[in-house]
């Protein structure tokens, strides 16, 4: 899958540009607070209808303008424009060929995947940093996945306000098998997806990472279920849907005392998280950081690899400043693993990072103060 051209109006620090990319590897290089992340940020927003960094989505309107518009041209099999339209007074549009479209149908038509300094986070950062890590992957290849996790949220959020408000009167616990039978129902496949992902991608990050630390070192990467005891490790999880939803039930009637004292949800998916074993050993309390890094370098070629699995095509690789983040191994296998399979859009400050031979095959951009020159 390809990114053939970009436009943008009004986007961030961005009052107008369009660009033509390279099919292969694209350099944008500029100074710092130019527009570099910003104009990868606007390619996520065409990729999942929003952004990754922004609190609010007005923030991506520049300063004084009324409305901002992502649009971008997508290969495939078939070519396919994607806008994105953003004002203060009106509703987010999100377009798909000039067509008014929803978020499941937009979400899914162009694939990404982003490395950015945060990314390196992933091993030593929150629980919920890698669940969005997850997250984040598998809406872009599935959109039943999306709507049943936003539906999931849903219900976590009017089940914590059930559970605030029967603090003050009991009469409101009666609702709260309703909002029970939802929470295990939904909660169920978003655990089943997540598990069946993760098993796919552990074995891509088994054999990506043997490459990278030239086979001296065996990485897992484990699905933890919010009911899982990290101090176990491996664990068995469940043999049928049903089992996991008795799983999930117990914990429930478990956690029930607790979730009434403190008045929110305890038990789901909201808690779930992944584990990083080198050798056997928990990366993120024994890992050197050059470990930790190759991690999750390997995670995130494996990104591509489970795309390309599901989807057919390689999504398009966004890669934010990393390179003045890793040293210059891991520089060069990043940019070997991912020549002639996928294309690959970098921003840099500094061109010196990269080798001649690979400045020549790609096409160079200079960012200056939201204009490309
Ligand atoms: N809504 C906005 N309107 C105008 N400028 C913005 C807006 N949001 C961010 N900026 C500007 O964008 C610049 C940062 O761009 P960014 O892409 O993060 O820089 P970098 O090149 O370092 O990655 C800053 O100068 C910031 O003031
Ligand atoms: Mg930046």
């Amino acid at each position: 899958m390809r990114l053939e051209s970009l436009s943008l109006q009004d986007f961030r620090n961005y009052a107008s540009i369009s660009l033509n990319f390279n099919p292969g590897l694209n350099i944008f290089v500029g100074d710092n607070a130019q527009g570099k992340t910003n104009l990868l940020e606007a390619i996520y927003v065409l990729a999942l209808s929003k952004s990754y960094r922004a609190q609010r989505d007005p923030e991506l309107i520049r300063q004084g303008a009324d409305q901002a518009l992502v649009s971008g041209q997508i290969r495939r099999l078939a070519s396919m424009e994607l806008g994105f339209l953003l004002s203060h007074t009106e509703r987010k549009r999100l377009l798909v060929n000039q067509k008014a479209a929803t978020a499941s149908r937009f979400v899914g038509n162009l694939n990404i995947v982003l490395f950015s300094p945060d990314s390196l986070q992933l091993v030593k950062g929150t629980p919920s940093d890698r669940r969005r890590f997850l997250d984040i992957q598998i809406c872009q290849i599935d959109p039943v996945y999306r709507k049943t996790l936003l539906e999931y949220q849903r219900v976590v959020r009017q089940r914590n306000s059930l559970l605030k408000s029967a603090q003050e009167s009991r009469a409101h616990l009666s609702q709260l098998v309703v909002w029970d039978r939802q929470l295990i129902s939904l909660g169920t496949e978003v655990m089943l997806r997540r598990q069946a992902v993760v098993d796919k991608l552990q074995r891509y990050t088994r054999d990506i990472h043997r490459q990278i630390s030239q086979e001296l070192e065996n990485l897992h990467l484990i699905y933890q279920p919010f009911f899982a005891d990290p101090e176990k490790g491996d664990l068995e999880l469940w043999d049928s849907p049903e089992e996991l939803k008795s799983m999930f039930m117990l914990q429930l009637q478990q956690l029930r005392r607790e979730e009434l004292r403190r008045g929110y949800t305890l038990a789901g998916p909201q808690r779930d998280d992944l584990l990083f074993l080198i050798n056997g050993m928990d990366l993120r309390k024994y890992g050197s950081q050059g470990q930790q890094r190759s991690a999750v370098l390997a995670c995130i070629l494996a990104e591509l690899e489970l795309m390309q699995g599901e989807t057919g095509e390689y999504p398009v690789v966004l890669l934010d400043d990393v390179m003045s983040e890793l040293d210059q191994k891991r520089r060069i296998q990043l940019l070997s693993l991912l020549n002639d399979k996928a294309q690959t859009i970098v921003t840099t400050t500094n061109l010196g990072s990269f080798t001649a031979e690979i400045v020549q095959r790609a096409a160079v951009f200079n960012i200056r103060q939201g204009r490309i020159l």
